[in-house]
This record gives structure tokens, C-alpha cells and sequence, in this order.
């Protein structure tokens, strides 16, 4: 891969954005990129979780790759939009946990990427926007979607129709990030942490939380009912039998890791 750094550590793989010279913008070999690794993480079974992140202490992403656009027809730049939803969708919508370990600017379409993810983390310098009508344009790859999904609408249009960032704290509030970590170098950490205490918990069930609350975002009537149905098939199953059992026996559940939903 040409702009991404992919490595496994653990039961979790960190995709770190590597174009830090263009504060990680993202160029669109760089948002196949991040398609092909978050698709390899969760096809490969020593893999539970996924941090992404950005290389550099300045940004997360500073956004689609501008420089790449500008000269985009509107058939072009429709496709680019309908790509970077494909992408976004299968990090909103994979079996296993992704969070976005936000280490500075996450904007535009790194806000976009961060939003997709299941957990945000960032660092108190960490400044998150959707700054796309100072270009004369509007976020293209879900943005006015999940932003509305995350922060509520008075919020969000606050933060579409103004274009200026909010810090971490404002974030933090917001829910737009779920926890701040007190510096860079503590980022990973405190993501890995947060990730590890999830990984102790029946793979298969945390798999349908994602998907389940997933259909909640895009305000599926059918969500309910898949509950009840989820519920129900979750029962005499090895992951349910060893959690009932452990916690009956008063100990610690063993999930044996057998696979994630597909
Ligand atoms: N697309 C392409 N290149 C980008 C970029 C983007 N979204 N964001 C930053 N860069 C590049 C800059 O062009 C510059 O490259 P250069 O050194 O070759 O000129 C480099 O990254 C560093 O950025 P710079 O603007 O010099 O850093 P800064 O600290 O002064 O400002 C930002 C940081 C984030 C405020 C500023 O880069 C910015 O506003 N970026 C665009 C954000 C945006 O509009 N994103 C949405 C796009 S739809």
C-alpha cells in the first residue's frame, strides 16, 4: 500500500494514514486503500478490531484530497461521492469494531471516516469540522448523514452551514468523540484499552450491536423486530452457553473467538 501503514498488533490491526505531509488528505488511492485493509482486517481471523488513525502529530485527515477534485466534472466527483459512501458504509456496517483514533484535524472527509467508525477517540488538540461550503461544496461521502446521526441537527447544521470546527472538549460534549486521551503518545493506549475491554465480550454479540444500532441510524422500522429475531437466535448458541455458564459459576467468560456475523 502507498499511503497507509497496516499492522497487526495483537487482536487488532492500526491503519495509520501516511501522507502526512498533506496533513493525510485523503486522495482517492488513499480511500481504496483504506477500503482493501479494513476488508482484509475482517476477513482475517487473528484480527478483532481496528484503530485507524494518522501519521504525523498535525492531523487525523484534513479531508478529501482537494488538489485531486478540483478539476473533477460533476459525473466524476458523483462517483467519487458514490466510492467514498461504499467505503464509509463497510466501515459503518463491518462485524468487527473500528475506532478512529483522532490525533489532530479530522475535516471534510476525515471527519467523514472518523463518523463511520464505531468509537472516536482523540486528543484535546484534535479540531473536528465539516468545512466544505468555505469550497462552495458539501460533504460527499455521508456526512450530512452521520453528523445529524451523531450530534443531533441543531448541532450539525450548525457545524454544516458554518463550516468551523469544534475542538475536542466541544466534541466530547457534543458525543461526537466518545472519550478524550490526555496526549498523543497516551492515544493508541487509551484506544487499545477501550478496544480490549470490548474483545473480552462474546464476539457475536458485539457484532450484532454494531449492525442493530446500525439500523437505528438509518432510522429502519424493521430495527426492532430484527432485535427480537436477533435475540432469539442468539440463544444455545457456544457464545451465549459460555457467558450464561460463566456467569452462573461466577467466573470469568472464555469466548472462544469462532468467527464474527458476516
Ligand atoms: N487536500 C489537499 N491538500 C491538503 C488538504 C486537503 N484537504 N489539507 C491540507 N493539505 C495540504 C496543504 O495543501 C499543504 O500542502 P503543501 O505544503 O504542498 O502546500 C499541506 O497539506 C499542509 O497544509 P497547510 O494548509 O499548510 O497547513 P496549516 O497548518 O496551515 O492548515 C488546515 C491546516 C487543516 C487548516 C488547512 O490545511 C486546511 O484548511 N485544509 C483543508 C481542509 C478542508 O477544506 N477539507 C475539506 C476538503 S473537502
Amino acid at each position: 500500500m502507498q499511503n497507509l501503514l497496516y499492522d497487526v498488533q495483537g487482536s487488532i490491526a492500526f491503519v495509520t494514514i501516511n501522507r502526512p505531509d498533506k496533513l493525510n488528505a485523503l486522495n482517492r488511492q488513499t480511500l481504496l486503500e483504506i477500503e482493501d485493509s479494513v476488508a482484509m482486517a475482517m476477513t482475517d481471523a487473528a484480527v478483532q478490531a481496528v484503530i485507524l488513525t494518522g501519521s504525523g502529530d498535525k492531523a487525523f485527515a484534513a479531508g478529501a484530497d482537494v488538489a485531486e477534485f478540483a478539476h473533477y466534472t460533476a459525473n466524476e466527483a458523483r462517483d467519487l461521492s458514490v466510492a467514498g459512501h461504499r467505503i464509509m458504509d463497510s466501515i459503518a456496517t463491518a462485524p468487527k469494531p473500528v475506532l478512529a483514533a483522532i490525533n489532530g484535524f479530522a475535516l471534510g472527509g476525515g471527519l467523514e471516516l472518523a463518523m463511520a467508525c464505531h468509537l472516536r477517540v482523540a486528543v484535546p488538540a484534535a479540531r473536528l469540522g465539516q468545512p466544505e461550503v468555505n469550497l462552495g461544496l458539501i460533504p460527499g461521502y455521508g456526512g450530512t448523514q452521520r453528523l445529524v446521526e451523531w450530534v443531533g441537527r441543531a448541532r450539525a447544521l450548525e457545524m454544516l452551514m458554518s463550516g468551523d470546527p469544534i475542538d475536542a472538549a466541544t466534541a466530547l460534549q457534543w458525543g461526537l468523540v466518545n472519550r478524550i486521551s490526555a496526549t498523543p503518545e497516551s492515544l493508541l493506549e487509551d484506544s487499545t484499552a477501550l478496544l480490549n475491554r470490548i474483545l473480552q465480550r462474546g464476539p457475536i454479540a458485539v457484532s450484532h450491536c454494531i449492525r442493530l444500532s446500525a439500523l437505528a441510524a438509518q432510522g429502519d422500522p424493521d430495527g426492532y423486530l430484527q432485535e427480537i429475531e436477533t435475540f432469539g437466535s442468539l440463544f444455545q448458541q457456544p457464545e451465549s452457553l459460555e457467558g450464561i455458564g460463566a456467569f452462573l459459576e461466577k467466573r470469568k467468560a472464555a469466548f472462544r473467538v469462532s468467527g464474527h456475523r458476516s
